[in-house]
């Protein structure tokens, strides 16, 4: 059989990075495809080069048995290859059906309404998925909105789809229909290449794996003859235990930062968080799971003054700080790590040091008199390049050049640094690879030691419960009372974040 995509000893240097060295990729038609590998390793640069967006220092791409030389994004899918990035390059105000239509030469702009919803339901149709054309993308869920650029690159003629890390913003019900719809293309014939750091999510979908390490192609594996920590240990380049718990609460009962009775208005004037009762204690972790969009987001914002508080009252050490600004919080001590590193967390164009000020720039520290003392600020961000091992250590290059993962220890860095007394954060290992997770892991441990109290928004309840102390469950804006970690399951979460009770057995209280 031809395969579908061949990569031959494809190079590609960015300044001072080899981000792909000598790679050979094979995929054949049919096949689900995984690529693995650490934060940097180079995966979305070889990816970006077959399809089309970045061109390769040497080396060849073939596809179908033809050699291509791939011009643009536009040209790599005319020869069958689309990829789907993880901001989506969707119309937003647009409706479904007129987002497919876009850039469709088959549909003519001159189609009525009718006409065009009528051809985008037999698309969707054809594929299985559920999607109304009447809606406007705007309003469409994350998986939804991911499902439409499927459908729109797939409509387009793609034979080989490449998806980025699909599944980092996905609940993992999302996910389960993404594996669905990828098995159900697969059995139509159609290639799928898949980057991720899920290790139990190459397992389940793909049917081979080939691992990055260093710009440097470690081989490729049929998942059916490999396991977890076997991946895990060929990526990192040393055995891993990936089963290693944080140290125990050693704080005191005492709560620290509380909510009583809280509510939040949402952006879309919607009641996002209603009645929130929330205790957290110096020295302990606690998460909050919940499918996103019942308001996690809001509370975290809440607390850390981005957000105004409706109603109720928060106390920190039992003094009120209900409706004190972002600045007066951060004085006291509460910092925040946000959702979305590029938007609210860190300005791609800035290097390390100039994202480290960013947020301190009227710290008495740093002032010489009306000038930022330069020295003091450059030292400070060798200290957190080194303390935290950022990569490339280089402190003027723009961030966004950084790997997502490394993105993320920087701004996970630059709260924590500051030895703060709560430290907050929405989904703080979304999208790193398994060594920057274990790294995000032990800050936050040491940090708990330290004394700090942590609140965390995250999705993985098997994450969850390994790292928190405690858990409590968001749902429609209510907040579930929390659990010791140890004194609940996870299907107990998993009834919680459906809106069920814990289990039978709680039914009669
Ligand atoms: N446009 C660019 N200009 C300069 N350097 C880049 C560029 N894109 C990527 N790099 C560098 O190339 C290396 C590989 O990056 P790449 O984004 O391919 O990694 P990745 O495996 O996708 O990582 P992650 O899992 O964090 O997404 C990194 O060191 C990165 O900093
Ligand atoms: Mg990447």
């Amino acid at each position: 059989m031809v395969p579908a995509v061949e990569m031959r000893n494809i190079n590609k240097t960015f300044p001072g990075v080899a981000a792909n060295r000598d790679i050979n990729l094979q995929v054949m038609p049919g096949e689900i495809h995984a690529i693995l590998g650490e934060n940097g390793a180079g995966k979305t640069t070889l990816m970006s080069i077959l399809a089309g967006l970045y061109h390769p220092d040497s080396g060849q791409i073939w596809i179908k048995g033809h050699r291509v030389v791939l011009k643009s994004p536009f040209h790599a899918l005319q020869a069958g290859v689309g990829m789907i990035y993880q901001h989506f390059k969707l119309v937003l105000p647009l409706t479904v059906a007129e987002n497919i239509a876009l850039g469709d030469r088959r549909i003519k702009r001159f189609f009525s309404k009718k006409r065009l919803e009528q051809s985008a339901a037999d698309i969707i149709k054809e594929y299985g998925i559920e999607l109304d054309p009447r809606q406007v993308a705007q309003q469409l869920s994350l998986g939804e909105l991911q499902r439409l650029e499927i459908i729109r690159v797939l409509h387009r003629g793609c034979e080989v789809l490449i998806l980025d890390e699909p599944t980092a913003v996905l609940t993992p019900a999302e996910a389960s229909e993404l594996y669905a719809l990828l098995k159900k293309l697969a059995q139509a014939g159609k290639t799928s290449i898949l980057i991720t750091h899920k290790l139990n999510e190459v397992m389940e979908v793909a049917d081979k794996v080939t691992i990055l390490r260093r710009g440097e192609m470690v081989g490729t594996f049929s998942t059916s003859a490999t396991s977890v920590s076997t991946l895990a240990s060929l990526m990192i380049g040393r055995e891993y235990n990936l089963d290693e718990k944080g140290p125990p609460f050693r704080g005191t009962s005492t709560p620290f930062l509380k909510a009583q009775d809280i509510s939040i208005i949402g952006n879309r004037g919607n009641q996002a968080v209603s009645g929130a009762d929330l205790d957290l204690r110096r020295g302990e972790i606690l998460a909050i799971a919940g499918v996103a969009g019942n308001g996690q987001r809001e509370l975290l914002e809440g607390l850390a003054g981005m957000r105004r508080i409706v109603s109720g009252r928060v106390t920190l050490d039992d003094k009120d700080i209900t409706d004190r600004s972002v600045r007066e919080l951060q004085q006291m001590g509460i910092r925040m790590a946000c959702e979305d590193r590029m938007g609210m967390g860190l300005v791609g164009e800035f290097g390390i040091t100039d994202n480290l000020i960013l947020r301190d720039y009227y710290r008495e520290s740093y002032g010489r008199g009306f000038w930022l003392d330069y020295q003091s600020i450059s030292r400070r961000a060798a200290r957190v390049v080194e303390k935290f091992n950022l990569q490339p250590p280089d402190l003027n290059r723009p961030v966004k050049l950084m790997s997502g993962g490394n993105q993320q220890k920087l701004m996970l860095a630059r709260e924590i640094e500051e030895n703060p007394a709560v430290i907050i954060a929405a989904y703080p290992t979304r999208g790193l690879d398994i060594a920057a997770i274990e790294a995000v892991y032990h800050m936050l441990w040491k940090e708990k030691e330290r004394g700090a109290a942590i609140l965390l928004v995250m999705e993985d309840l098997d994450e969850i419960m390994r790292v928190a102390d405690r858990v409590a469950v968001m749902y429609r804006g209510r907040l579930s009372p929390a659990y010791d970690t140890g004194e609940i399951k996870i299907e107990e979460l998993g009834r919680l974040m459906a809106g069920l009770d814990r289990g039978d057995r709680d039914e009669a209280n």
